[in-house]
């Protein structure tokens, strides 16, 4: 597997990962992304990556810089961190392991970078999976939140020692 950066020509397939049932379940209310504006803009708190096996794509993950990003959707937050959000297309592709290596990539990514001191996500309280799915990972719980409509369970990864 390697992580890749999102370009245009991925936007058809995002629109039509968009529409499959699981992705739909684990958005909540939130608005449809307009992936055409997403994928042409060009700012340093943003960063969309394919995840593809043998070429072939099967997720994509979205960080920002939380305290940085423009609609501030996690309000009042500290500096230095990165917010995650991540999803795998195909159903096929669910459950086969990928979205762990993806995670690892992922956190390589965004540990990376020195300043860096901790990693936030935030699935829908109800997606139950995915929590158990992060927490295996070693995010831990932070706290109940409302984002917009959406009930929210906030979860953070520190900076591995
Ligand atoms: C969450 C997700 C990225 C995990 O990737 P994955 O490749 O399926 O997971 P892995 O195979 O590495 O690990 C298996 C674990 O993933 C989780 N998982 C598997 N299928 C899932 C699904 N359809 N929805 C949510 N989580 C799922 C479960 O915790 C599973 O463990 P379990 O079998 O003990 O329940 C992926 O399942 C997914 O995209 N789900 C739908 C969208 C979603 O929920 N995204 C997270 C929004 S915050």
């Amino acid at each position: 597997m390697n992580l890749r950066p999102a370009v245009l020509a991925d936007s058809e397939l995002l629109q039509a990962w968009d529409r499959q049932p699981h992705v739909i379940a684990a958005t909540g209310d939130d608005d449809a992304i307009n992936w055409d504006a997403e994928l042409t803009r060009d700012v340093d708190w943003q960063w969309n990556f394919i995840a593809e096996v043998d070429g072939r794509p099967i997720g994509i993950i979205q960080v920002i810089d939380p305290q940085r990003e423009e609609t501030h959707y996690w309000g009042d937050v500290e500096a230095n961190l990165r917010a995650i959000d991540i999803w795998i297309g195909p159903p096929s592709d669910l459950g086969r392991g990928f979205g762990t290596i993806m995670m690892q990539l992922v956190l390589e990514f965004c540990f990376a970078n020195p300043t860096i001191s901790g990693v936030l996500i935030d699935p829908l309280a109800s997606n139950t999976r995915a929590r158990r799915f992060y927490e295996r990972i070693g995010f831990h719980f932070v706290e109940y939140r409302r984002f917009g409509n959406d009930d929210c369970a906030v979860y953070r990864i520190d900076r591995p020692q």
